[in-house]
């Protein structure tokens, strides 16, 4: 039974505080998904290099993705949760598919062409980015690849270069799909475009009840009065509160605007107890976990050996198809 499950994996960027558009949008879906999928799940710190180049803000970076993940309910007997570093094997693996890939297909990749337009020197990693995200991906023979939006490309590009490598060398890679929550494109920002840190509209997930209190305060409204009837759908204050209530809340909320007579103030005051009651127990689970750092670093271990035993296995398989066992 157990190996019949399909295998899930997903690089995260250590990149920093996350947000509530990252929790809707990928650890949610993590988390649900990691009892119907065999799930492996990485800080993609050889990725993060291409662009943080600083020890200290690597190390805490990383270790803070992996507390963050912990706490919103991934399971490391479940889910193998591990450092990309801690197997090495994929760099061994993006050297290969370097070899059968094109400099104009990977010129074709948004993320270059974007990195491209905003600095002027592009370093080998960034061009090469997506390679290693096939290596990533080939290396544990992954069914299912849950990301973004932005990242279907990259999938897309994995998929070329294991149908690639089959061809030339024989059959030896799964083609990986991706899953693509469509969540993540809802999830609005406190401006209501989408929510992204480099718009400054985010809700951190672990915000303090206070920050939250702030955050929402600062939504914009309008200038209609108390009585007049209002569509929800309309304000970005609702679309957010929609992600937290139950159903009967949502109904009691969307009452609240159609009807009138509920001022923003006091309507304000229900969408920040309820974040704060969401956010509240995660924060505090947050903390806890975060006291125990050898029981993180044991589990890193662990399940680091996990992953690389298995692409150790998959390169074993790719050396002797290129001809390296003589
Ligand atoms: N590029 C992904 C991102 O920016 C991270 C990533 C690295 C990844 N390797 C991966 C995602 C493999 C999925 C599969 O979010």
């Amino acid at each position: 039974m157990e190996n019949k499950q399909k295998i899930l994996l997903s690089g995260i960027q250590p990149s920093g505080k996350p947000h509530i558009g990252n929790y809707f949008g990928m650890m949610k879906p993590a988390v649900l998904l990691q009892d119907e999928y065999k799930s492996y799940l990485f800080v993609a710190n050889y990725h993060a290099l291409t662009t943080l180049q600083n020890k200290d803000e690597m190390m805490q970076n990383s270790i803070d993705v992996v507390i963050d993940y912990l706490a919103v309910g991934v399971d490391p007997q479940k889910t193998t949760l591990f450092l990309q570093s801690d197997v090495p094997e994929v760099t061994e693996l993006a050297w290969v598919l370097n070899c059968i890939t094109t400099v104009p297909y990977l010129e074709r990749a948004h993320a270059f062409k974007d990195a491209q337009t905003k600095r002027k020197e592009v370093n080998i990693g960034t061009f090469d980015y997506p390679i290693l995200q096939a290596a990533d991906i080939l290396s544990q023979d992954t069914d299912v690849v849950p990301v973004g939006q932005d990242q279907k490309q990259h999938i897309e590009m994995a998929r070329d270069i294991a149908e690639k490598f089959n061809r030339v060398f024989g059959e030896t890679f799964k083609l990986p799909e991706p899953m693509i929550s469509e969540d993540v494109a809802v999830v609005p920002g406190t401006d209501g475009q989408k929510m992204s840190k480099s718009y400054g509209n985010t809700i951190p997930l672990f915000a303090s009840d206070k920050e939250i209190k702030d955050i929402v305060a600062k939504i914009p409204m309008d200038s209609k009065e108390i009585d007049d009837k209002k569509n929800p759908d309309d304000y970005t204050l609702y679309n957010i509160y929609k992600l937290f209530a139950s159903d009967v809340e949502d109904k009691e909320m969307c009452a609240m605007f159609k009807n009138g007579g509920v001022g923003y103030g006091d309507i304000k005051k229900v969408v920040t107890e309820k974040i704060t009651k969401f956010i509240t127990p995660l924060r505090e689970r947050r903390e806890e976990i975060a006291k125990d750092k050898e029981m993180i670093l044991k589990m890193l271990k662990n399940n680091g050996e996990i992953a690389r035993s298995n692409a150790r296995e998959k390169i074993m398989e790719v050396r002797d198809k290129v001809g390296f066992n003589i």
